[in-house]
């Protein structure tokens, strides 16, 4: 089968969260489209993946960025329109793992660090991005949610809140935008493999692969061409929502 892929020429494209996993298959599969790519991420692992996409030919650079910190979200933004001019897609993809457990015995401060990131880092991201985006007239965001944004799991309170959340804020940010040329979306991956989930003990990745229908996890790339997709013109009538990419997890 032969599938034409969407090119992202003259685009610019920033991907926070991209110096590892999902973030930085996105980065490449970006940059391998023509798109001028930056990679926002608290860790410098950053600087080597768009120096490696440089050294392929792409346009790549790595800003390093704090989603929880509004500042540094500004600042993330204000390079991207001096490198390139624009912001036509934002891909707020950081994210972390939580550390599992029941409620009654939860750590607050874990719980205030996992939203900070993966919920209110969305937001900021949001918030900044779209500040460009309605200046500019035209944008795209696709935000990082999760299948336990979707549905329940037990001992995993913050991060299915702070996904869930995710969902819920893709749903008011598309309504809001969808007259200004800016449309707004979640992809809901299922289990990757990457740092995050590598990370994971080995109880916790077993009873992972035992709920997978695929009987695998899946790869970064293949959720890397979902986000590809809904930042496309080919998705050009949607927004406002989240897409799942579970290998079948959620119809179970
Ligand atoms: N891997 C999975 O199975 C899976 C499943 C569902 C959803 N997701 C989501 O996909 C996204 C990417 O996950 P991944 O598996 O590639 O994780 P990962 O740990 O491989 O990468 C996450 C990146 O986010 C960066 N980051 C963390 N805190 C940050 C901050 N405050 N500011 C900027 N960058 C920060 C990290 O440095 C890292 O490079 C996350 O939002 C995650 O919740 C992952």
């Amino acid at each position: 089968m032969s599938l034409q892929k969407a090119s992202f020429a003259g685009r610019t494209v920033l991907v926070t969260g991209a110096a590892g996993g999902i973030g930085e298959a996105t980065a490449r599969m970006f940059a391998s489209r023509g798109a001028w790519v930056l990679i926002g991420d608290v860790n410098p692992a950053a600087e080597a993946v768009a120096a490696d996409i440089t050294k392929n030919g792409g346009r790549a650079l790595s800003v390093r960025c704090d989603v929880t910190n509004g500042e540094s979200m500004a600042g993330f933004i204000r390079q991207a329109v001096d490198f390139a001019g624009a912001v036509d897609v934002l891909v707020a993809n950081a994210g972390i793992a939580e550390h599992k457990g029941p409620i009654h015995e939860m750590d607050m401060d874990h719980w205030q660090q996992v939203v900070d990131i993966n919920l209110t880092g969305v937001a900021l991201s949001m918030k900044y991005g779209l500040k460009q985006m309605v200046d500019q007239g035209h944008g795209c965001v696709v935000a990082l949610g999760s299948i336990l944004g979707l549905v329940g799991q037990a001992q995993s309170a913050a991060y299915s809140a702070s996904k869930a959340g995710v969902t819920n804020l893709v749903r008011s940010a598309g309504l809001t935008y969808a007259r200004q040329g800016i449309r707004i979306n979640a992809v809901a991956p299922g289990y990757v493999q990457t740092p995050l989930t590598d990370g994971l003990d080995d109880s916790v990745r077993a009873q992972m692969l035992a709920r997978q229908p695929m009987g695998r996890l899946g790869h970064p790339e293949e959720i890397a061409e979902v986000i590809c997709f809904l930042a496309s013109d080919a998705a050009s009538f949607i927004t406002g929502t989240t897409v799942s990419a579970d290998g079948g997890y959620t119809a179970q």
